[in-house]
């Protein structure tokens, strides 16, 4: 069973007569319970493809399918929930709400989707990324590695079946970055969580199963680790 299938994904940015193609059709389909890691130089096109996995954009032509569900039929409302419920994302800018602390960035995500104790929730995941003592501080008091993981909680809060992470250990010492690709892995292990990751990172690939090389918007090698 597939839980990411794209057939045929275009996508095209228009700046008033400017046009840039960003994807150029791309189909692939990621397994569930898999974790694929994406590759590409800078500007091929990676960002744009997690985007439109992640319902986070939409593809300019071509069908997105995520666990059988063609997402961008969804209206507005049943978008924003199918999300919250089963995906999770980690922005390659963070994307943090800066006037609320880590934990409550983290408490977020779970207080919409209407769980219990959302705070106990988000103090356990805090701690899992060694960051309890960093909880009351709003993300401009935060390094770049802190707010990094702390996108990576708020994530990974509601255990998505999904998650999709664009180049989560950029800001990361080698350390952390290893820490927080073993925690990704044993969400994959042990929750079954669909991970894609984006990295330029060869050591951050090996974590994975396959790797997905793009190119100029052009998938042009899937490489089995
Ligand atoms: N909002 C936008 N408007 C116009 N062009 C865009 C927009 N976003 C991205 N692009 C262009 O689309 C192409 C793909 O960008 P994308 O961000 O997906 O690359 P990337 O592979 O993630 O790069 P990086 O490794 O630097 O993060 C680039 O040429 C970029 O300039
Ligand atoms: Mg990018």
């Amino acid at each position: 069973m597939s839980n990411v299938i794209l057939q045929n994904v275009k996508k095209v940015y228009k700046n008033g007569q400017e046009e840039v193609v960003a994807l150029k059709g791309i189909s692939l389909e990621i397994e569930k319970g898999s974790m694929v890691a994406l590759m590409g130089p800078s500007g091929s096109g990676k960002s744009t493809l997690l985007h439109i996995i992640g319902g986070v954009d939409f593809p300019t032509e071509g069908k997105v399918l995520i666990d059988d569900q063609e997402i961008n039929k969804f209206d507005d409302k049943t978008l924003s929930k199918f999300r919250n419920h089963n995906i999770g994302f980690v922005f390659q800018f963070h994307y943090l709400l800066p006037e609320f602390t880590a934990l409550e960035n983290v408490m977020l995500p779970i207080q919409i989707k209407g769980e219990k104790n959302p705070e106990k929730k988000a103090e356990e995941i805090l701690t899992k990324l060694n960051l309890l003592h960093r909880k009351n501080h709003k993300p401009a008091q935060l390094s770049g590695g802190e707010q990094q993981r702390v996108a990576i909680a708020r994530a990974i809060a509601n255990n998505p079946s999904l998650l999709i992470a664009d180049e989560p250990t950029g800001n990361l010492d080698s350390q952390n970055a290893k820490n927080v690709i073993i925690l990704l892995k044993e969400l994959n292990e042990k929750n079954k969580m669909t991970i894609i990751i984006a990295t330029h990172d060869v050591e951050i690939a090996k974590y994975c199963q396959y790797i997905y090389f793009i190119r100029d918007g052009m998938l042009v090698n899937v490489e089995k680790v």
